[in-house]
């Protein structure tokens, strides 16, 4: 049988200490590739290799921080995928009505997913190998705006034609995104069954997806050699009905 095309490539998935990136490490680590999982506290990443054991490295990195971002890059030297994860939670309090905005908190948002990507990126493209790749993340709000939440939706779209944008302007590097629906991570596996309902009593896969499920879609990201441009939603049906 021929060997996965990720065996023996370098993988480095920035927000990988946790949730959806730390399952695409696992899933990257059991094809036979190397990874680097990276993310903003030491204590998370230390417990992220404890669990990823053998074949996995990893740093603190701050993506809010440009020179942090560019010296991790500069240490790291060539690599053949990039995957980012990362997200925090700022400014994504959805709810109140546009009125009540805080404009302050809604540029937060940006913070860590679009400018974060953004800084990543731009540093990090260039160590990217022939025939490698880069994976963004966004979310459904992109698609299934909610009432209260126009900022996140915004943000969320930016990221797809960032997606875009990005494969035309680094070609031939690839870049695409995937767009997960509600993944049962740490974060949100503590969350109220009435609330779980709400979220996914309507989809035709009625269920929070295992982030081991979402991580496939990385993976087919990592080595469709003739995909870029694309955001795959991973959502259990939900843009569908
Ligand atoms: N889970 C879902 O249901 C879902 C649905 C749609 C979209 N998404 C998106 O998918 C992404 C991952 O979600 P998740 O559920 O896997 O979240 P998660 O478990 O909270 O993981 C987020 C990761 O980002 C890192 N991070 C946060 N701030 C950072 C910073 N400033 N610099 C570097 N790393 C930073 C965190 O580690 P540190 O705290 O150590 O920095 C962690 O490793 C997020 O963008 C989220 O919005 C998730």
């Amino acid at each position: 049988m021929a060997a996965d095309p990720l065996h023996g490539k370098k993988v480095v998935i920035v927000g990988g200490t946790s949730g959806i990136g730390f399952a695409v490490a696992e899933a990257a680590l059991e094809r036979g590739a190397k990874v680097v999982v990276a993310s903003s506290q030491q204590a998370g990443v230390d417990a992220a290799l404890g669990r990823l054991g053998k074949g996995a490295e990893g740093s603190t990195l701050n993506v809010t921080d440009e020179g942090d971002v560019a010296g991790f890059f500069e240490r790291l030297g060539a690599f053949d995928h990039l995957v980012f994860t990362a997200g925090d939670w700022a400014g994504m309090g959805g709810g109140s009505s546009l009125a009540e905005l805080d404009l302050s908190a809604a540029k937060a948002a940006f913070g860590v997913r679009f400018w974060g990507a953004l800084a990543v990126v731009k540093h990090g493209y260039g160590k990217i190998a022939e025939g490698g790749s880069i994976t963004l993340t966004d979310g459904m709000l992109a698609h299934r705006p909610r009432k209260g939440a126009p900022v996140s939706t915004a943000m969320l779209g930016a990221i797809e034609s960032l997606t875009q944008a990005l494969a035309v302007d680094l070609a031939p590097v690839r870049v695409n995104a995937v767009c997960p629906g509600l993944g049962m991570t740490e974060r949100s596996s503590g969350m109220p069954e009435a609330l779980l309902q709400r979220f996914t009593a309507r989809l035709p896969l009625p269920r929070g997806g295992d982030p081991a499920e979402i991580a496939e879609a990385y993976l087919y990201l990592m080595r469709g050699g003739y995909t870029t441009g694309q955001v795959l939603l991973v959502d259990g049906g939900g843009s569908i009905v």
